[in-house]
């Protein structure tokens, strides 16, 4: 019977173990947690999701205080279009939070970041292209893009020195999207090292519909794999959404994936972003608590716990402070409902948004329980205290437990 540990991922002459902890944001996936996957010879991924807020966090900068400062005088005022990010700060944040988890890694992995096309920021070529090359200079080994795949993105970072050394890769839910990126991304001779592919069973964002449970990653991944041989590309394809034991991932590597994309398990590592508190609520989860809804300002379904704070939660639209998700005209879905309630509560008192949230202000608060599927199966992978509560477990465990595991067990901590 064979483990993950009987195969590799192979990027070059290197070998890799065919695990890839998926990015988290907004600083779910911490740099502890990606750490140590890249430590233990798998792929760590960070996030790049609200860099500004993870700075101050992390290197007590103080950004997001002085861009709320800058903006004050437009709090109260519904056009958002002038709230805009400096880019030397966002270049700034980026080398701080890459280049710190860089010097820190140890052992024969590597950590990725994971770049979210969604976060348009109010101006979507610039700040990306100042994303990702920020990360190459600050010696990031690779980038994945994800949720809103801009086809051009690649492209952005054509002229940076390490746009041929670093590794680039995509997340697509579909053999069009992939057909499309590749396509569009032709004349810059330049292949993805790596496609994910993320099936309906994920946590964050959605690549699909709400007819999400119609899809089923096997069917998908296996049409992929299928164009990429036919094609002779060559580019490893990773299985994502779903992979719950060892077992699971075998299953996929056995079938031609290269590797996983793993992230639910690792919610409850202590190694991971997410609050104490917020683990429990993870660990006692069951199937029914767990949704797919359409709060995302995004225009993407993400799945969630129900119970999350966020859900109907009627605050002021924190642009002024954050303002990721802005389009190019300054607007985002949220400020529409927001406005739409405030219409109908004009002292501002009360107001309940149930269709969107302020997606920014709640990930930084940790108030948007995103979730994959199986969140539901967290309380089998560990072992009750006393009081009841639910044990946390090392990264170093669960990823061990991937790697090792068979016959779909999964190994208690002792
Ligand atoms: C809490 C949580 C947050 C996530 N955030 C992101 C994100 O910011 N960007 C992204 O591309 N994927 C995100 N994902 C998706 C994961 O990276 C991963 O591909 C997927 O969840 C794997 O499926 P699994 O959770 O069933 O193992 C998130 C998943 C979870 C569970």
């Amino acid at each position: 019977m064979k483990r993950v540990d009987d195969f590799r991922l192979k990027f070059g002459q290197k070998e890799y173990v065919p695990i890839m902890v998926g990015g988290m944001g907004v600083d779910i996936s911490t740099a502890e947690l990606a750490l140590e996957a890249a430590r233990l010879g798998g792929i760590g991924h960070i996030s790049d999701a609200m860099v500004n807020d993870v700075s101050d966090r992390r290197f007590d900068t103080s950004f997001v205080k002085d861009k709320t400062k800058q903006y004050k005088y437009n709090i109260n005022n519904l056009d958002k279009s002038g709230v805009k990010f400096d880019l030397d700060v966002l270049a700034d944040a980026t080398r701080r939070h890459v280049g710190a988890t860089m010097e820190a890694k140890k052992g024969g992995g590597l950590i990725f970041v994971n770049c979210m096309e969604k976060l348009t920021m109010n101006s979507p070529r610039e700040t990306l292209q100042v994303r990702m090359a920020s990360a190459l200079d600050a010696g990031i080994d690779g980038i994945t893009m994800s949720a809103g795949l801009h086809l051009g993105s690649f492209g952005l970072i054509a002229d940076h020195p390490r746009f041929r050394d670093a590794k680039l890769g995509i997340i697509v839910s579909s053999v069009r999207a992939l057909q499309l990126f590749l396509r569009k991304n032709a004349r810059l001779n330049r292949l993805p090292d790596f496609v994910i592919v993320e099936g309906p069973l994920a946590g964050g964002h959605l690549g699909f519909g709400l007819d999400w449970a119609q899809y089923d990653l096997a069917i998908i991944i296996a049409e992929i794999i299928k164009y990429v041989k036919d094609e002779q590309l060559n580019i490893p394809v990773i299985a994502a959404g779903g992979i719950f034991t060892g077992s699971d991932a075998v299953s996929f590597l056995e079938t031609g994936s290269a590797a996983v994309q793993v992230a639910t398990r690792f919610t409850v590592a202590n190694e991971c972003g997410l609050p104490a508190d917020v683990k429990q609520d993870y660990y006692r989860a069951n199937e029914e608590d767990i949704e797919v809804n359409t709060i995302s300002p995004t225009g993407y379904p993400m799945r969630m716990l129900k119970s999350s704070p966020a859900i109907g939660d009627g605050i002021r639209p924190g642009c002024e402070s954050y303002g990721y998700l802005l389009d190019a005209n300054g607007n985002c879905a949220y400020i529409t409902s927001y406005n739409r309630e405030l219409a109908l509560h004009p002292d501002g008192k009360n107001i309940s948004v149930m269709d969107k949230t302020c997606l920014c202000t709640q990930m930084r608060n940790f108030k948007v329980w995103t979730c994959g599927h199986y969140t539901y199966r967290l309380k089998d992978t560990t072992r009750r205290n006393a009081d009841g509560s639910y044990q946390t477990l090392s990264a170093e465990h669960i990823f061990k437990d991937y790697q090792f595991s068979v016959d779909h067990q999964i190994a208690l901590p002792v």
